[in-house]
């Protein structure tokens, strides 16, 4: 029997400093930890304003976790410690899975003065903490569209979608990650696996996601479910655009500091001490 999930929470995502000095709008991050296992953080660096991220993020280090970019407008240049490089452009993925540790810089640049996209990270249970790093990119002319209906437009980057499924594989929270867009006045309706974490971040539009259509959310407004097996929408006259993302929660101790998160202090005393004697990234990797 479907059980729609209720909504349990609705955060607001608020303004902070990032990298070299890049003011972004954090939807979750270390203090909603772990309410949103097996995800960590959500950042929105969607900007028309040159100078809010122009500093962009340089090397800086990363173990234990995964982080999976999705730009809407401009791009990230990357290169990392073991010789990759590239770029993410507009409607790209980037499924970094940092594992045993990358140390990477990431600098975004405007195209047609304009810039924006989006940083999740999602957590490795202790046996992944440590695995070789492995990079998915995706263009964006790989990720497929489900479209059930003429007012439902959905990009599936990762999961299943109305039989469409998307390119990413073989990450280890067994992930949902859809950019769902409605038509004013649409419905849709979702199935999530039970017992797994599930979010929609709004991008534009307005709409609700509970039965009753209580809590009516706009941009950079983030709504967590409850447990179930579907989630609904609804767009008001406006549309509605909205991040949907599910994973299967770890359930570990999480000791994060700064790009670092792994089960203990000792674990993370070692992380940086081998970071500041360039032994962070392992041979094998
Ligand atoms: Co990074």
């Amino acid at each position: 029997m479907t059980r729609v999930r209720a909504v349990e929470r609705i955060l607001t995502a608020y303004e902070t400093v990032e990298g070299a000095g890049v003011r972004l709008h954090r939807a979750f991050g270390y203090y909603e930890v772990p309410k949103i296992d097996p995800f960590l953080m959500l950042d929105d660096f969607r900007s028309s304003r040159p100078q809010d991220y122009l500093a962009g993020f340089p090397s800086h280090p990363h173990r234990g976790i995964e982080t999976v970019t999705y730009m809407l407008n401009g791009r990230i240049e990357h290169a990392d410690s073991r010789g990759n490089s590239g770029n993410v452009n507009a409607g790209d993925v980037q499924w970094m899975t940092a594992g045993s540790g990358i140390i990477h810089s990431e600098m975004p640049i405007p195209v047609d003065g304009r810039m924006g996209g989006f940083q999740l990270w999602v957590n490795l249970p202790r046996a992944y903490k440590m695995m070789t790093p492995r990079y998915q990119e995706i263009g964006s002319a790989d990720i497929p569209t489900a479209s059930p209906h003429p007012d439902v437009s959905i990009n599936v980057i990762c999961g299943l979608a109305s039989g469409v499924k998307g390119p990413l594989k073989d990450i280890v929270a067994d992930p949902e990650y859809l950019d769902v867009t409605l038509g004013p006045e649409t419905f849709y309706s979702h199935p999530v696996k039970e017992g797994y974490t599930s979010l929609a971040y709004v991008i534009s539009g307005e709409g609700t996601f509970d039965a009753e259509e209580r809590y009516r959310i706009s941009n950079r407004d983030l709504c967590l479910f409850s447990d179930g097996s579907s989630i609904r929408a609804r767009s008001s006259d406006k549309g509605f655009r909205f991040l949907f993302i599910a994973g299967k929660p770890i359930h570990e101790p999480v000791e994060w500091r700064g790009p670092i998160v792994m089960n203990t202090t000792e674990e993370l005393r070692q992380a940086f001490t081998e970071y500041n004697a360039g032994t962070f990234t392992k041979k094998n990797a």
